[in-house]
């Protein structure tokens, strides 16, 4: 089964070719970053302006690296939700109508669902069942999974995600788009030890995550050292909050990480998702699991964040499981993971 997977969802393209005998033969990207970082952050008209602009050539460039013509394609597919509606569109309007054209299946694909899949392209792959972490900018979940389509959630943020309360930390300390990245290199220049923040929600019982009073905190104590502090020791103070900040959402997800392998007696995790390429949380999330005697799971950093190959591969999965999509081209810019049917 040769399939060709399209992501759109926000301010990325992404394009691949996955085989299921033979594996990914292709995967392109274009990054936006360009487009937004004069606005300090993702603008979504122009996000999909960038979309239209980019994913025919990207598409011609994947089968060409693939050796592939388009002719040979068993299905076509491509991200359909959740993300923004006008991005969504392009990547499902192109994709189904490629596959008409071809006289092929299309597949509308959940992009929770190929980050969670995602790493199933690595070498040494994960088996069912285990709980996974999906931390990107729009989502922060624990889920319980016992195969394809099987998901439990079993917490997620009441607020903002992870990935967002990265990036709002970053811009209160006059980091550029995308923050998540900046905020975290930042913080390798921090001193530890000397800010402790909050570890929101983990003086209660559950699995769900807050993180908007942790981005409040940071705030304050970057204003409290504006006033107080002299100019040059602030280069250094910026770089300690971001530290703690980042401390903070690492030991905050490996303490419901515990939790939730815990509550079900599973000893595998598997984290993915943009936060998962945050170097502080897979080696601390790795310490522990080792510790433990489980084993952690997490893409190629290049596939923690947005990209066609986890949806060209979890398209893959549902062709195979004969999962096609009608004529309709449908984006869902909400969908709730745990609505997705078992493979
Ligand atoms: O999965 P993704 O590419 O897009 C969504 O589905 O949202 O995730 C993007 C998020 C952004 O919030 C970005 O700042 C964050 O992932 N991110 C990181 C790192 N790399 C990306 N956050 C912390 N540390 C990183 N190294
Ligand atoms: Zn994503």
């Amino acid at each position: 089964m040769l399939v060709l997977g399209i992501e759109t969802s926000c301010d990325e393209t992404g394009v691949a070719v996955y085989d299921s005998e033979k594996g990914l033969l292709s995967h392109v990207l274009f990054s936006q970053i360009e487009t937004h970082i004069e606005y300090g952050g993702v603008v979504p008209e122009l996000a999909s302006r960038d979309h239209v602009r980019k994913l025919m050539p990207l598409i011609s460039e994947a089968l060409q690296k693939a050796d592939v013509k388009k002719e040979q394609l068993d299905a076509i597919a491509y991200t359909a939700g959740p993300g923004l509606v006008g991005a969504l569109l392009v990547g499902v309007s192109a994709g189904r109508s490629l596959a008409w054209s071809l006289g092929i299946p299309a597949i509308a694909v959940h992009h929770m669902e190929g980050h969670l899949l995602a790493p199933m392209l690595e070498n040494e792959a994960p088996e069912f069942p285990f709980v996974a972490l999906l931390v990107s900018g729009g989502h922060t979940q624990l889920v319980n999974v016992k195969a394809i389509g099987n998901y439990v959630l079993m917490g997620e943020s009441l607020d903002d995600a992870a990935g967002e309360a990265f990036d709002k930390t970053a811009k209160l300390l006059g980091l550029p788009y995308p923050g998540g990245p900046e905020l975290a290199a930042l913080a390798e220049k921090g001193t530890p030890g000397r800010f402790r923040f909050p570890r929101p929600m983990t003086d209660r019982p559950g699995l769900d995550f807050s993180f908007s009073g942790l981005k409040t905190f940071a705030m304050n104590t970057w204003t409290d050292l504006q006033k107080n502090e002299p100019d040059e020791q602030l280069q250094q103070s910026r770089a300690d909050i971001a530290l703690a900040f980042q401390d903070a959402v690492v030991d905050t997800m490996m303490i419901k990480c515990r939790r939730a392998l815990e509550s079900v007696s599973a000893t595998t995790l598997v984290m993915a998702g943009g936060v998962s390429a945050n170097k502080a949380l897979r080696q601390g999330l790795q310490a522990f699991m080792e510790k433990n005697g489980g084993r952690v799971f997490y893409p190629r950093p290049q596939f923690c964040t947005d990209n066609g190959a986890m949806i060209a591969y979890a398209g893959c999965q549902r062709a195979l499981a004969g999962e096609f999509q009608g004529l309709a081209m449908k984006a869902r810019p909400r969908w709730p993971l745990d609505e997705l049917e078992p493979a």
